[in-house]
């Protein structure tokens, strides 16, 4: 029994709560990391409890400076946490309170619930803007290899079949594309949950006189012009997951992004492709066989994306159906959280280091993407432009294709007389539609191959990027 331990809500109780029961209850093992906000906020709390008088300014020092002692505690690792003491909320409180006597008014107007609410706000906007910065490190490696290997061509596929070339650089610029909206995507979720639930209490706000824009202010959950950002109502407040469902979200979209990134560098670095070689710093070999090179880097990218699908889940399934307002089970909302952050936090680091030691296998990639057929399209323009409908043009080329194969050579050795029989449009000039840069020079619109494209591209990135 651990009666005493529980000095925060142990009064109307006559038996402290089992052994297993602590075990079973505690949280402290996971939400320690959210410390650092805790006393934030805290401090945030005592600050405005003095300015409306519920505290004096001496009380209201004493806290701050206690809480200053422990948070430097933490960070040196001298800090010892406490099952019995269920949360990290309660071992500050009980630190403190064991350091200064005006601990035991810190917790006036205050909950557990709209103190973890708080933190866990404060989390997901740091969350928000590391992984952001970790994910523009990635769009840095990506750029780099787009900026030295960028031209070199490549089939670009549909149903994993070759379909038309496109320089290495669109491929990767599309990536680039899709870590972008990640970048964005964590600022938008930032933005979301930049609301000040303090001053919430357990669902019902407080009798006290409390000034919530003042701790708002203090916490930074202003908009943009500085105007504070508080929760408009209590209840919601306290039972609000939304932004951890959304962060988890984000996380999920992109492992989802990084797997089919890391899928197609699995492709081009098998034998069959060839186009890429991947770092040896990030590939593993095999216990057996001596020759091979393993992608594990690629493999685990692959695989971090199912749990952090997982994590999203979780979440969903966790608030789903739950009675307003706070409910025990909300405490199993940050394992998947935090889970969700570090693995993306290194999914970002590992691409970037994957990425800035790849080497491009430019004959393979010319090769590949050298065959006249994957511009098979373009020959269909080609006739389009001397005034043949399309679908005729597409069948009069399915023709070309079928006679190419039929005698077994290359769709641009074939004799003009012969595919002049199978349509009259096509002039003396057919075989120039192979010339592939002649073909991505005409690819002039916007978010197409072409040269000027892809430089425009690049310069936006290179920007966006400070890179
Ligand atoms: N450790 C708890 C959690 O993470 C803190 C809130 C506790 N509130 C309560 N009413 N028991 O959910």
């Amino acid at each position: 029994m651990a009666k005493q331990s529980h000095a925060t809500w142990g009064g109307r109780f006559s038996a402290g709560p089992a052994k297993l029961m602590l075990q079973f209850s505690e949280s402290v093992s996971f939400d320690r990391r959210l410390a650092p906000f805790d006393i934030a906020g805290s401090q945030a709390h005592a600050a405005m409890l003095a300015r409306v008088g519920l505290i004096s300014a001496r009380e209201h020092a004493e806290i701050h400076a206690g809480l200053e002692r422990i948070l430097a505690a933490i960070h040196a690792g001298r800090f010892t946490w406490d099952t019995a003491l269920e949360d990290v909320h309660m071992n500050i409180e009980q630190a403190l309170t064991k350091r200064v006597p005006a601990a035991a008014r810190l917790h006036t107007a205050r909950s557990r619930n709209d103190q973890v609410a708080t933190d866990m706000r404060l989390f997901l906007k740091h969350a928000c803007g590391v992984l952001g910065e970790k994910i523009r490190g990635t769009q840095r490696a990506l750029l780099a290899v787009a900026a030295r290997d960028g031209a070199v061509p490549i089939p670009g596929y549909t149903h994993l079949q070759r379909a038309q070339p496109v320089p290495l650089a669109h491929h990767l610029l599309a990536w680039m594309e899709m870590l972008g909206r990640d970048v964005a995507r964590f600022a938008a979720v930032a933005d979301h949950v930049n609301w000040c639930p303090l001053g919430s209490g357990a669902l019902a706000g407080t009798t006290l006189p409390i000034d919530r824009e003042f701790t708002a202010r203090l916490l930074g959950f202003v908009d943009a012009r500085g105007k504070p950002r508080v929760t408009p109502n209590s209840m919601d407040a306290v039972a609000d997951r939304d932004g951890y469902v959304e962060f988890a979200a984000a996380c999920a979209l992109f492992g989802g992004h990084v797997s089919r990134l890391a899928e197609d560098l699995i492709l081009w670095s098998s034998t069959e492709f060839g186009f890429v070689s991947l770092p040896d710093a990030f590939c593993t070999g095999s216990s057996l066989m001596p020759q091979k090179k393993n992608p594990d880097s690629c493999e685990l990218l692959r695989g971090k994306a199912a749990r952090l699908q997982g994590n999203l889940q979780t979440l969903l399934t966790l608030t789903k159906g739950l009675p307003l307002t706070y409910n025990r089970d909300l405490q199993e909302d940050k394992p998947p959280v935090f889970d969700s952050f570090d693995q993306v936090a290194l999914c970002a680091d590992v691409l970037a280091g994957t990425l800035a030691g790849l080497t491009v296998n430019r004959a393979r990639c010319e090769t590949a993407a050298g065959d006249p057929a994957l511009l098979a399209t373009d020959l269909a323009d080609y006739l389009v432009e001397r005034g043949v409908p399309f679908r005729k043009a597409h069948h009069a080329v399915g023709a070309v294709v079928k006679l190419a194969e039929r005698n077994q050579v290359r769709l641009d050795r074939l004799p003009t007389a012969e595919v002049r029989k199978i349509h009259p449009a096509f002039g003396s000039d057919w075989q120039q539609v192979f010339d592939l840069k002649r073909a991505m020079a005409r690819r002039r619109g916007t978010g197409m191959p072409g040269p000027v494209q892809i430089r425009r591209q690049l310069a936006r990135w290179r920007k966006a990027l400070q890179a």
